[in-house]
């Protein structure tokens, strides 16, 4: 019978905590809300059989070692940069994440950044919080228009999709640009092209790519001087894909009009540079923070660490090939 030691990193919503406290035999849940120092988490992994974490859990070789005899890591998150899944897999821990349930929820907030940006709706706020409103005016705080406009999509996965039918609701010529042919995007309309050409023709370049080697500052100083300088740049996937100091830079000198973002390079932190930017609409990484997608990314967690309790594959394996290699870590 294998044994069911688990850790669950930071509070979740339910029914993540429940559903794994039915199957374990000891639960160490950290009630704090905070995230836990590297020593403290690397001591708590240790003897654990499966660990439950969330995106801003480091969760890197030193803590994998630590948790040798580890058989899953499940975060409940769809990106998983916060994990080094190659030593996972040297070691013989499956890891796990939250693909799905999270596609709608941050598509609408793609949405909003969009159109909020474009609309210049946080400096508006701004305003009217100050009393600084000086009356209509012809050409008081003009905007970008959305509908009818290009919309260029990097990266063509599910939560681009959900965006691309949304745009299409607002008119929206819709490209896409990414390793592979999107079937999916194609059905809407979509037109796959190179990056480049994305980026010149694009109205509104919307990002939603994982973040990796090859997309660490895919765009910087040199890939925002291609797009136009009407252009607005929108980041729901990670924040270091885009290399912030180029980006204050190009919006204190036009290249770009605005840009919407709800992740940065160095979370929770923000460039001050960045933050100083009018012609920004910025939010606290909110793409999946609705009750409902958060008790969906617990669910799915909760599924994926209790299924391997169980001696089952996980619905969501990111690295499948744990499976092929004998176990190193017991
Ligand atoms: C994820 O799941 O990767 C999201 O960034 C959480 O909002």
């Amino acid at each position: 019978m294998l044994s069911r030691r688990v850790l669950i990193t930071q509070p979740i919503p339910e029914p993540g905590p429940t559903m794994v406290a039915e199957l374990a035999d000891t639960v160490d849940a950290n009630l704090e809300h905070r995230v836990l120092a590297p020593g403290e988490l690397r001591a708590r992994v240790a003897g654990v059989d499966a660990i439950l974490c969330l995106l801003t859990d480091a969760i890197d070789a030193a803590v994998l070692e630590a948790a040798r005899g580890c058989r899953v890591v499940a975060n409940m998150a769809v990106g998983y940069n916060n994990i080094d899944v190659p030593t996972a897999t040297r070691l013989g821990i499956m890891v796990t994440n939250t693909p799905g349930v999270l596609t709608e929820a941050t598509a609408d907030l793609t949405m909003t950044l969009l159109l909020g940006t474009a609309r210049r709706v946080a400096e508006g706020d701004r305003v009217m919080r100050a009393d600084a409103f000086p009356g209509w005016g012809p050409l008081y705080m003009l905007g970008g228009d959305v509908t009818g406009r290009v919309l260029g999509l990097v990266g063509p996965g599910r939560i681009a999709t959900a965006v691309a039918r949304r745009a299409l609701g607002f008119e929206m010529t819709i490209l896409y640009h990414g390793l592979h042919a999107s079937p999916e995007l194609d059905a809407l309309g979509a037109r796959s092209v190179g990056f480049e050409e994305l980026l010149a023709a694009s109205d509104f370049v919307s990002l939603h790519v994982p973040l990796t080697a090859a997309t660490k500052h895919l765009i910087n100083a040199r890939t925002l001087a291609l797009m136009k300088p009407t252009a607005y740049l929108i980041n729901t996937s990670r924040g270091p894909v885009v290399d912030e100091s180029a980006l204050a830079a190009a919006l204190r000198s036009g290249v770009i009009a605005g840009a919407g973002l709800d992740v940065y390079e160095r979370e929770p932190r923000i460039a001050p540079e960045l933050a100083a930017c009018e012609n920004t609409l910025l939010l606290p990484h909110l793409g999946s923070a609705t009750h409902a997608t958060r008790a969906a990314m617990s669910r799915a967690a909760a599924r994926n660490l209790t299924a391997v309790l169980r001696g089952e594959e996980p619905p969501d394996l990111v690295n499948p090939e744990v499976l092929l290699a004998p176990r190193r870590g017991d």
